[in-house]
């Protein structure tokens, strides 16, 4: 265990195709400990956060994003099986969708009304933006539980299980996704967030300013809703209008929205699962040009 192992193991993602391949899929920081460990290379988390800085000062700086182009969409959505260039994520979706032992007695306790309830609020609403700010400021944690996850994210961030059976195989699917998916957009895809949303969980209103561009998630389900007024869906609001558009959802879907980061222009959004069903989303961060590179796509 050492920092230099730490900072050997960063030069090596970039001296190594098939190590910079896989550290494209991983988001936590036990997942690229673990990542490390496979590769021979051991460090902890401190030693992870001292290495990171000794190697971003040594490291050559990375190139600047392409210009943001203004966009007249919020939000494109399509069933997977109709974009032919992402159609083989289906076949990843199985091992995508894992369910890592969590105390779900322990999940459920946690599920607040009021919380779910604020999603139906604007953004705009005077009463949530205190609401909003007094939670900031508590870093969405009740004083009296300062050791519990915080109460914005009512969900399972699944990159943050590493240590169960599934976790090789889901780790594969990860990388053939990404694998798939730089075939059709380029170099800049990688993994920006993988979620299970088990019964009765949601992701409060937020608007990713602090990592703007398109994305892309692929959202599925473990079965059918049997009623399509009942169902998880992802709600934002119009940056422009300031209405609240609700998209609800359907087995195997993709979407594509975009954080903005200039203040008139945020894309405030929430996710949502009051249903029985478990939902999953893999969240892909993806070029500008995405829409162009997907020409099998015919025009909404
Ligand atoms: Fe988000």
């Amino acid at each position: 265990m050492s920092v230099e192992s730490c900072v050997d193991f960063l030069q090596a993602t970039q001296d190594r195709p098939e190590l910079a391949q896989q550290l494209k899929a991983v988001t936590g920081m036990n997942e690229i400990i673990a990542l490390g460990g496979r590769h021979g290379f051991d460090f902890t988390a401190p030693e992870l956060a001292r290495g990171s800085a000794t190697f971003a000062a040594t490291a050559e700086p990375a190139p600047a994003p392409a210009p943001p182009a203004e966009t007249a969409f919020y939000h494109h959505e399509y069933d997977l099986a109709a974009v032919p260039e992402l159609a083989g994520l289906i076949d990843e979706l199985p091992r995508l969708k894992v369910r890592p032992p969590v105390d779900m007695g322990a999940f459920h306790a946690r599920f607040r009304a009021e919380d779910l309830e604020s999603t139906s609020q604007s953004p705009a609403d005077p009463a949530f933006q205190a609401w909003h700010r007094q939670m900031m400021a508590a870093h969405w944690r009740d004083p009296a539980d300062a050791d519990a996850p915080r109460r914005d994210f009512h969900l399972v961030n699944l990159d943050e299980h590493v240590e169960h059976p599934g976790y090789q195989d889901y780790f594969e699917a990860k990388t053939n996704a990404i694998r798939l998916l730089e075939g059709v957009f380029g170099d800049e895809v990688r993994l920006s967030g993988a979620m299970w949303y088990p019964p009765r969980s949601y992701r409060l209103w937020h608007t990713n300013e602090d990592q703007p561009g398109w994305r892309m998630y692929v959202v599925d389900l473990d079965d059918d809703f049997p009623d399509g007024g009942a169902t998880s869906f992802f709600r934002y609001q119009n940056p422009r209008t300031g209405e609240l558009v609700t998209l609800r959802e359907r087995r195997r879907i993709v979407r594509f929205f975009k954080a903005e980061q200039d203040p008139d222009k945020l894309f405030w959004h929430c996710i949502v699962n009051p249903t029985e069903r478990h939902r999953w989303s893999f969240g892909f961060v993806v070029p500008e040009d995405w829409r162009s590179r997907l020409t099998g796509l015919r025009d909404e």
